[in-house]
């Protein structure tokens, strides 16, 4: 007779476990990788510094609030640091409003490419996840009003989104919000937001400002280089913040990431080093890879989507492959529904020539092979 054994709760087994970008490849190389979007210029050496400080220190708890960081961030760009939550990552923040805000016979949208974490939080919490079809890539605002029900509860958008490097434009985002019924909660995740200089574009503080249902989630694994530390933040209507406070571990951020936060935070010359790095070698990238005769999606982040023919000793598969032997590692992306691309991250000069450099073997140097 079956064992009458713990079950988790519904929707939890139908999680798909996140599997993130590479790190190794076989025979011990170091790689270049170029698989999860970190900078290539690493974090402020002050946050370095203020890191290695807060070591005298462990055996301490952290301020549970991070009030030091929120004050940080609120002078950074001029917010309310009360409306401001710190999380261990944007991830952890993704998760706790799902955890607030969804449960069993309850919905949530994002978009067909949208980022994994979201799926992961509407089922960890019983509710349904509902895929809107995107439109070239594209979020596409009428196709996420139109798949809004009664049971509708958030909606999940990446502004720009991971793994397409696309973005909306503030107009749209409004028009997303005010075609949203009140009692749905906009969630717009900008952890590329630093990336983005358009006029057109808005990471969200605008409507957070404006509206009491729409959080903004932000990182600093990003262009502020502190992945391994696990800083994000949400920038939040104060009654979503208290509702955040209630549920976050009481110290979910630790003290060194805190101190090394606030030294990222305040050293603008190097977040500037990051984004002229970044518009320097991202166009370059994508006509490169163009020319050799792959397609790629344009992109405002600091990463491209690059798209391979289906033939499959051309395919994405046998490029990962090729690239792989040469230490170099790219993102699969057919856990986003696109088995025909690669992700590839903007590297340091010299990791990007490497890249393209082997792409140009791969392909045949004299390209010209389709996508
Ligand atoms: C769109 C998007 N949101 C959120 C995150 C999570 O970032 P973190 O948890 O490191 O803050 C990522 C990381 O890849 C991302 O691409």
């Amino acid at each position: 007779m079956a064992a009458n054994l713990p079950e988790p709760k519904p929707g939890i087994l139908d999680i798909d476990i996140y599997v993130p970008g590479e790190s190794h490849v076989p025979g011990g190389l170091k790689p270049v990788k170029l698989s999860s979007n970190e900078t290539p210029l690493g974090p402020s050496p002050r946050a370095v510094e203020a890191y290695r400080a807060a070591a005298a220190e462990l055996e301490r708890y952290p301020d549970g609030p991070a009030t030091t960081l929120r004050q940080a961030i609120a002078r950074r760009y001029g917010l309310d640091a009360q409306r401001i939550v710190c999380g261990a990552g944007s991830d952890e923040l993704l998760s706790l409003i799902a955890h607030a805000y969804l449960g069993p016979g309850d919905e949530a949208i994002y978009t067909t490419h949208g980022f994994l974490v979201y799926r992961i939080a509407i089922l960890s919490n019983g509710a349904t996840p509902v895929v809107a079809p995107e439109r070239d890539l594209r979020t596409d605002v009428d196709a996420i009003l139109a798949n809004v029900t009664d049971r509708t509860r958030v909606v999940y958008l990446a502004n720009p989104n991971n793994p397409t490097g696309t973005y909306i434009p503030v107009h749209e985002v409004r028009r997303l919000r005010a075609g949203l019924p009140s009692r749905v909660l906009l969630v717009l995740d900008a952890a590329y937001a630093e990336y983005v200089r358009r006029n057109d574009y808005e990471a969200g503080i605008e409507l957070v400002a404006t509206t009491p249902n729409t959080v903004m989630t932000r990182t600093f694994s990003k262009i502020h280089g502190l992945a391994s530390l696990r800083i994000g933040w949400a920038y939040c209507p104060e009654a979503v913040a208290g509702v955040l406070n209630r549920l976050r571990g009481p110290f979910n951020v630790s003290s060194p990431a805190i101190a090394a936060g606030i030294a990222a935070i305040e050293d603008g010359a190097h977040e500037e080093r990051a984004f002229e790095h970044n518009a320097r070698w991202l166009p370059w990238l994508e006509s490169e890879i163009a020319r050799l005769g792959l397609a790629v999606t344009p992109s405002v982040a600091n990463f491209l989507l690059i798209h391979f023919p289906r033939d499959k000793a051309k395919s994405a598969v046998a490029c990962d492959e090729f690239l792989k032997s040469r230490a170099i590692i790219l993102r699969r992306v057919a856990g986003y529904g696109l088995p025909d691309c690669l992700r590839l991250t903007v590297g340091s000069e010299a990791e990007n020539r490497a890249v393209v450099a082997a792409l140009a073997e791969f392909v045949g140097s004299s390209g010209g092979t389709g996508a």
